[in-house]
């Protein structure tokens, strides 16, 4: 049984899936999963601890909430997640993202967001893995050279200093990571549309996902 509650936005890097995950959360008053920021916060923890097991610890002590529609990590009530947007953060996210102790570790997180509320889940998994009984799922994409200057400009305002020909290595090297990996690899569920952002606006991107999922969601 499809669960219509849940949408699932997977895809590469910067392909628009934050933006347009919000963007459907806040219209549709659900709840955002950004999966990709606990695999940030969770690379964070095993930083500071070096083993799973105390990463584990260290991450259930972290308070994830929603702001806005977006999702926020906070630790001892700092909020820490523009720190985890950093590209260092998002490199040993990467790595530690392809062992099954990382995705084990993260599993019921993400699964007991689920509820009547309502569930727009980002990232590169959610629908083949996590949410496999989602009711739409997207597979978002964009040209290389697009995402790479959306990815720019995203760090730029973050007040993050980058020079573009590493920014265009590193999310080259990531992406191929996460489409090559063995575990949870980043593909689209055989149930998934595809929708391709390079030449859309934002909201043009987020009206033809709300046409997929009220034509999804319609009473017969
Ligand atoms: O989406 P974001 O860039 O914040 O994700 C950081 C890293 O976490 C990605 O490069 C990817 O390797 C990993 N990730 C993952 N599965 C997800 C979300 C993110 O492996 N569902």
């Amino acid at each position: 049984m499809k669960n219509n509650n849940i949408i699932t936005i997977d895809g590469p890097s910067a392909s628009g899936k934050g933006s347009l995950a919000k963007a459907l959360a806040k219209e549709l008053d659900f709840i955002l999963l950004d999966s990709g920021l606990l695999y940030r916060a969770y690379s964070y923890c095993f930083e500071q601890t070096q083993t799973h097991s105390a990463a584990k610890d260290l991450f259930s002590d972290l308070r994830v909430e929603s702001v806005n529609h977006e999702m926020h990590v906070f630790e001892n009530n700092q909020d820490i997640t523009s720190i985890l947007r950093h590209e260092n953060i998002a490199k040993s996210a990467s790595q530690l993202s392809s062992l099954q102790e990382t995705r084990d570790n993260l599993m019921s997180f993400q699964r007991d967001l689920a509820s009547d509320h309502g569930l727009v889940a980002d990232g590169r998994d959610m629908g083949t893995v996590v949410f496999p009984d989602a009711g739409t799922k997207i597979f978002l994409v964009a040209d290389a050279e697009v995402r790479a200057q959306r990815r720019f400009y995203e760090l730029q305002n973050a007040g993050q200093g980058v020079n573009m020909r590493d920014l265009i290595e590193d999310i080259r090297l990531r992406d191929e990571a996460d489409k090559a990996r063995k575990i949870s690899p980043l593909k689209p569920a055989d149930d998934s549309i595809e929708v391709n952002s390079s030449n859309l606006t934002p909201q043009e991107v987020l009206e033809i996902v709300l046409k997929i999922y009220k034509e999804n969601t319609k009473e017969v």
